[in-house]
C-alpha cells in the first residue's frame, strides 16, 4: 500500500521546503519525519520521498544506509542503542550490553521476542564523560551500572518510555521520543537544568579585559 504522511506532517514538509533552494536538502529532515511516523524506511517510504522531493530511490537508499540513525528494516516500539566504543567500554559497556541481552532476550542487532525493543550497538554518544550509557529513543542514559539499567527498564516496562526519561534520563538527543502507536510526538525534550540557564545567561566577557 502507498505510503502517505498526515496532513500535520505534509504541512511540515511544505514548511521545511521552504528552507532550501533545492528540493534535495530537505531529504534528511523529510527522512525524520518518515521515520517518526512509519517507524522505519521501508519501500514505500521510499517511494513517497522519491515523488516528493523528485529524487531517485536510488539516491534515498544510500542515504538511509549511510546514516545509522535512519532503519531500512522494521525494529522495535523502542530502540536501545548500547555504546561500545573506548571511554563506556572501559567503564563496563560490554557488560552493560550483556545484561541487556539477558534481560531483553536478544543479540545485539536483534529485536525482542515481544517485538518491544531493538537492541544496537553504536558508536560514540558523545557522553563520554559519563560512561557507561545507553540511549533509549531519544533519551540518554549515563553512569549506568547494571542495577540502574534495571531500574530504568522496570520503569519503562510498567510506566512507559516518557515515565522512564522523566525519571532517569540525563539528556534528550533531539526531539521527543515516538509514541508507542508508532508516530505520535506527544511531549517536549525535558527542560535544561538551572546551572544551564545560570551559564546561558551570563553576560559575555569583556573583550578589553576590564572588568570593572
Ligand atoms: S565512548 Fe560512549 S559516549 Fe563516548
Amino acid at each position: 500500500m502507498a505510503f502517505a504522511l498526515t496532513p500535520e506532517r505534509e504541512e511540515q514538509v511544505d514548511e521545511i521546503l521552504t528552507r532550501y533552494p533545492e528540493r534535495r536538502a530537505a531529504l534528511l529532515p523529510v527522512l525524520w519525519l518518515c521515520q517518526r511516523q512509519n517507524g522505519w524506511i521501508s519501500p514505500e517510504v521510499a517511494e513517497y520521498v522519491s515523488k516528493r522531493l523528485e529524487l531517485s530511490t536510488g539516491v534515498i537508499k544510500g542515504v538511509v544506509t549511510f546514516y545509522t540513525m535512519f532503519f531500512d528494516e522494521p525494529v522495535g516500539e523502542n530502540v536501545v542503542w548500547v555504546c561500545r566504543t573506548l571511554s563506556c567500554d572501559l567503564r563496563g559497556g560490554k557488560a552493560i550490553q550483556d545484561h541487556l541481552e539477558k534481560k531483553l532476550g536478544c543479540r545485539a542487532g536483534h529485536t525482542s521476542a515481544d517485538g518491544k525493543f531493538t537492541l544496537l550497538k553504536a558508536e560514540c554518544l558523545a557522553a563520554c564523560g559519563q560512561a557507561p550509557m545507553v540511549q533509549i529513543n531519544d533519551y540518554y542514559y549515563e553512569n549506568l551500572d547494571v542495577q540502574q539499567l534495571d531500574r530504568i527498564l522496570d520503569v519503562h516496562a510498567t510506566k512507559g518510555g516518557e515515565a522512564a526519561a522523566a525519571e532517569f534520563s540525563t539528556f534528550a538527543s533531539f526531539g521527543a521520543p515516538r509514541g508507542s502507536n508508532g508516530g505520535a510526538v506527544t511531549s517536549a525534550p525535558p527542560p535544561p537544568s538551572k546551572e544551564a540557564v545560570r551559564v546561558a545567561s551570563r553576560p559575555p566577557p569583556d573583550p578589553t579585559g576590564d572588568e570593572s
